[in-house]
């Protein structure tokens, strides 16, 4: 049996990349559902916010950090997340975060399983 997957990439970027002191602002790359979307990294943002900007949509439910209904993995970077009620310890350690609290303090790149 051949199976056939169909990946879809798209990359939107800012007219000038620079943050206002000049700084590279870096991006947010998210795979979901084979699509793979790279935003302009907006800081603040959580990673969810930056989902639904790149017009995906992705999993969740409390938005607060209690459920863990919107759980992806940080393949690439370092993400803060404001609250963590969902995660133990290990997943944490494995690279789960949650994308409603995590806010990236660098590009990343994240992957809903
Ligand atoms: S949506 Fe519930 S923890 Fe993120």
């Amino acid at each position: 049996m051949v199976t056939v997957t169909t990946i879809i990439e798209e990359t939107f970027r800012l007219a000038d990349p620079a943050s206002k002191n000049g700084a590279e602002v870096g991006t947010v790359t998210i795979h979901l559902d084979r699509r793979k979307v790279t935003v302009p990294r907006v800081p603040g943002e959580t990673l969810l916010e930056s989902a639904r900007r790149a017009g995906l949509e992705p999993p969740f439910s409390c938005e607060a950090g209690n459920c863990g209904t919107c759980m992806a993995r940080l393949e690439e970077g370092h993400a803060t997340m404001r609250v963590n009620d969902a995660l133990d310890e290990d997943e944490v350690a494995e690279g789960y975060i949650l994308t409603c609290q995590g806010v990236p303090d660098t590009s990343v790149t994240v992957r809903y399983e």
